[in-house]
């Protein structure tokens, strides 16, 4: 038999005669190596494809279990290592070939009714289902780790930055916090997306539906699905599930990035808030001196894999025809890199957070009195002053502080009470950081006591999705 001939006998498509694709074809057709992810969702809804056929009296009842159940044994043998889909152009086509080898006759039956169209939809939206509660599990974790630590730091006082200048004072835990709420968002988007990417396709046959009384609901129930599709057209066409979930994964994989960015500066010398635990840091090979925070600069730079298969998978959909087109075979290897990525950089980043330590007091020694300029204008408020006005009179004292190159203090100390006026000298005596930071109890700010309400609340949202997962 010639490779080509063979190549005949491999594909579920022919009038028999064994006249195969050409290699170039081949070639470009296959794709098991990319489909492998889709074999153990391929064969659970095998299984359960074959009972619904029997109960719609394509098979007989005995004749749907016996294959459902060669179909479960393959699932028992791939995950022992004992048989792996292969000889074929795609992951369907082996499994199909496979259980016909294993059963002749009954074997051939299973395809009634049914197309890879509808058939690779529903494994592909069961596999990218599953990944995402990986996902979602590894988001869980990386926000826990987020509170226990801003639970640590509470008292931990730092210059809060905008334009990475030093703005105002916070705590550390208010920092820290900032990435939890990012993170919780990620979450509450992967499962709004989880609730699409359940719609049960399997029944749309190529694109027209079954022609036998298939009983969807029951296959729906079976596989754990939400919702059935509507149109057998749009069902074996739609890749939307896809695009959000590479997008949720991106805007994820983008927090991270933030946040790692954040971690690598801190890490400078020049900064010094961050230390590494010994075995997330690496070295330079030339340079002794060098301590590495690698470990963030990965998760920023792998930030960029998902982003760009987001733009591969909505380019794939551009100017497709409805129903399903061959390009959509090229819809797995984004969605598998993406899940990989994300889910490494979240466990990467929770691993991080265990393994830094903050340094409380290099960061409180860049509390300078400049970052109490607003306060100082607040005083004046609190004094009937329009807050425009404040705003000058702060500002004078902050112009001169930076032309003698001091502290707000020192400038005032160098200005004559008529300079300083409506300010006084002895208005610069009660400022302090603490007393900025308790200033602001309202809801979203950074006293103690409201910063404990916000772990709290985050408390009750972990709590929540939880007991939401079990
Ligand atoms: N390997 C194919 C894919 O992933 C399966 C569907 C093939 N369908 C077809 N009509 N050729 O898209």
């Amino acid at each position: 038999m010639t490779d080509q001939e063979k190549q005949g006998q491999d594909q579920l498509w022919g009038d028999g005669s064994g006249a195969g694709m050409h290699p170039t074809l081949a070639l470009i057709s296959d794709s098991l190596r990319q489909d492998l992810p889709l074999a153990e969702a391929d064969l659970i809804a095998s299984a359960a494809y074959a009972r619904a056929l029997s109960r719609c009296g394509v098979l007989s009842p005995q004749d749907g279990e016996v294959l459902a159940r060669e179909l479960e044994s393959m699932l028992e043998d791939m995950r022992e290592g004992d048989w792996v889909p292969k000889d074929a152009e795609d992951v369907h086509t082996a499994i199909e070939a496979e259980v016909t080898r294993r059963l002749p006759e009954l074997g051939g039956r299973l395809h009634t009714g049914r197309s890879r169209n509808d058939q690779v939809g529903t494994a592909f939206r069961m596999t990218v289902r599953s990944k995402l509660d990986d996902i979602v599990d590894a988001m869980l974790e990386l926000m826990e780790v987020i509170v226990e630590k801003a639970v640590e730091e509470l008292d931990t006082l730092m210059p809060a930055y905008t334009h990475l200048q030093r703005a105002q004072p916070i705590r550390l835990a208010h920092w820290l916090m900032g990435y939890f709420w990012p993170i919780e968002r990620d979450v509450e988007r992967l499962l709004q997306a989880r609730s699409r990417i359940s719609v049960l396709p399997l029944g749309s046959g190529a694109v027209s539906g079954h022609p036998f009384a298939l009983d969807r609901e029951w296959l729906r129930r079976e596989l754990k699905f939400d919702a059935i599709s509507e149109n057998s057209l749009d069902a074996v066409g739609d890749r939307d599930f896809a695009i959000e979930f590479v997008f949720a994964c991106s805007l994820t994989c983008l927090h991270l990035s933030r946040l790692a960015e954040e971690l690598v500066v801190w890490s400078s010398t020049e900064f010094g808030y961050v230390k590494w635990r010994n075995d997330l840091a690496t070295g330079s090979s030339l340079m002794p001196n060098k301590k590495n925070p690698d470990l963030a600069e990965l998760i920023r730079g792998r930030a960029s894999q998902p982003v760009g298969d987001l733009i591969a998978l909505l380019m794939l959909i551009k100017g497709l025809p409805s129903s399903y087109q061959r390009d959509l075979q090229e819809d797995k290897q984004p969605v598998w890199r993406s899940a990989f990525w994300t889910r490494s950089n979240l466990n990467a980043m929770a691993e991080a957070f265990r393994g830094i330590r903050f340094n409380g007091v290099k960061m409180e020694a860049a509390l300078t009195d400049d970052t109490l300029a607003t306060e100082l204008a607040d005083i004046l408020v609190d004094r009937g002053h329009p807050f425009r006005d404040a705003y000058r009179v702060v500002s004078k004292i902050a112009a001169k502080a930076r032309e003698i190159d001091g502290s707000l203090r020192a400038a005032a100390d160098a200005m004559s009470a008529d300079d300083l006026a409506p300010l006084n000298h002895q208005d610069f005596e009660g400022l302090t950081a603490e007393g900025a930071i308790e200033r602001r109890k309202v809801t979203g700010g950074t006293a103690r006591a409201t910063i404990e309400a916000q772990i709290e609340d985050a408390r009750e949202v972990l709590r929540f999705y939880r007991e939401e997962r079990e």
